[in-house]
């Protein structure tokens, strides 16, 4: 089980539990020697590699005419960045495709690529603090990374059929735009895209104009909050646009198989009552709109891509719609700091599933829900969610004894206490990351309690630890 991914498991024993189916000019003031090159990796334990050093992006914008019947792409991506080192060179992450032309602020920029890494020397350096644009055009066929580790996806860029989908977590948006691909570096996006009718365009965020050129139609999408790489996605296929109506301003938009339809919009028909559920035990939702992009075919997973999650048609059911909603406020508005502490995206999401199933179903369907993954796990001997490498990122302790350090810390702190933890806990950190370090700091100092040790030991010990007892000041409610 431990190579495959939880969800596709967890989705299974769900279901049998639920009663519903600007140019800045760059100022060489420093001496030859302080200018550095960037360095070409945040230093992620896990994918050293991912992410690069020396800048701060702000905002992307991906302008690409896409070829699907070729799945070719050829276009522009525009990098606005803060320069946080001089920089004579610095570093993008691209993988494949040809690059063929990059430009600093409008000037063209000297580069050379080895792996996925792309070096760029523009012809003056950077100023540390300095804005600056940088211009890569690119064209060729997307190829998917195909990791031994994670061999229920290929991450990235994917055509199948007719259809275009971008699944990239943790390292694919590599594989069609070149950015600083690590979680740590979040910005705002434009996403402009262009294709032959009949086919449509989804993306991130809200579409902002469609413009027809008879034969072919561009998709500009917007997305306006912070977004970490892994979280961009392009669906591209002849789907059906569902709006739904919203109680709270939340635009809601699904992209539906035609021959599905119907079928669709009733399972998630409840989308916009989860938002308004999130919502109020949280915070208010973080983005602009929110809807499901579901593929014609199986794929044995979702993902929580920004504002438009993308689901197998084998996994579109109301449960996992539950635990890639929830990713909207731990996981995309609230990011995980490395790879390592993934266990901070799946543990919240598969426990806030959990709370949607109390909330219709009541406090006992979840305890004994609990119980029987708290059995499971104690009989496999997997390692501790905050212990993982490679090979076990997307785990069954990832997932559920992820969500068990929450629930161990409801049932020893109490529901109030445990509710104004999430809340400080959102508020404190959304847009931007956090790590496990943050997560007990805010749990000591809301609970005003040293829950240092016990935390640890449900995070990291290779022990399951036993059940803490219900607090006693604050008795279970519901
Ligand atoms: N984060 C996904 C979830 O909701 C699981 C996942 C991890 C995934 N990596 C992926 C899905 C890559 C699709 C592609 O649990
Ligand atoms: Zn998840």
């Amino acid at each position: 089980m431990h190579r495959s991914i939880w969800l596709v498991w967890l989705t299974i024993v769900l279901v049998a539990c639920q009663p519903i189916a600007v140019p800045a000019p760059s100022a060489p003031a420093a001496t030859l020697d302080e200018w550095s090159e960037g360095t070409p990796g945040v230093g992620d334990p896990i994918f050293p590699l991912l992410g690069n050093g020396g800048y701060d992006v702000q905002h992307y914008t991906i302008e690409l005419s896409v070829d699907v019947m070729r799945n070719e792409i050829m276009g522009a991506t525009s990098i606005r960045a803060e320069a946080t080192l001089p920089l004579r060179s610095f570093t993008l992450d691209l993988l494949g495709l040809t690059v063929e032309k990059v430009t600093v602020n409008g000037a063209p920029a000297h580069f050379t690529r080895d792996g996925q890494e792309l070096t760029i020397v523009p012809i003056a350096p950077l100023a540390a603090s300095v804005l600056f644009t940088t211009v890569v055009t690119y064209a060729g066929t997307p190829t998917p990374i195909r990791d031994a580790h994670l061999d229920f996806v290929e991450q990235g860029w994917n055509r199948r059929d007719d259809v275009i989908f971008v699944v990239s977590e943790p390292q694919g948006a590599m594989t069609w735009y070149p950015s600083n691909n690590h979680p740590t570096d979040k910005a705002t996006y434009t996403l402009r895209i262009t294709v032959d009718e009949p086919y449509v365009v989804a993306a991130n965020g809200v579409l902002r104009e469609e413009i027809d050129h008879g034969a072919r139609r561009t998709y500009t999408w917007e997305m306006a909050q912070p977004m970490a790489s892994y979280l961009t996605t392009v669906v591209i296929g002849e789907f059906v646009r569902i709006t739904e109506a919203t109680s709270l301003g939340v635009e809601i938009r699904h992209y539906f198989p035609p021959q599905d339809a119907d079928r669709l919009t009733q399972i998630f028909a409840t989308t916009d009552e989860m938002i308004a559920f999130y919502g109020d035990l949280i915070g208010e939702y973080p983005f602009d709109a929110y809807g499901a992009a579901v593929m014609p075919f199986p794929l044995g997973f979702a993902l929580e891509t920004q504002t438009l999650p993308i689901f197998g048609l084998d996994l579109a059911t109301e449960g996992v719609n539950a635990h890639e909603l929830a990713h909207h406020w731990f996981g995309n508005a609230v990011t995980l700091a490395s790879w390592d502490q993934i266990w901070l995206n799946e543990g919240f999401a598969t426990y806030l599933q959990r709370l949607w199933l109390e909330h219709k179903l009541g406090r006992e369907f979840l305890e004994s829900g609990m119980r029987r993954y708290y059995e499971m796990l104690s009989a496999m001997k997997t390692p501790a969610p905050g212990m993982v490498d490679a090979q076990n990122l997307f785990s069954i302790s990832v997932y559920e004894r992820g969500a068990w350090v929450l629930h161990a810390l409801r049932l020893r702190v109490g529901d109030e206490l445990f509710r104004q933890f999430l809340r400080t806990y959102y508020a404190r950190f959304k847009d931007g990351v956090a790590s496990t370090e943050d997560f007990i700091a805010l749990a000591n100092e809301v609970s005003k309690q040293n829950l240092t040790g016990f935390l640890r030991s449900w995070i990291y010990d290779e022990t399951l630890p036993p059940i803490p007892e219900v607090s006693q000041s604050f008795p279970a409610s519901d």
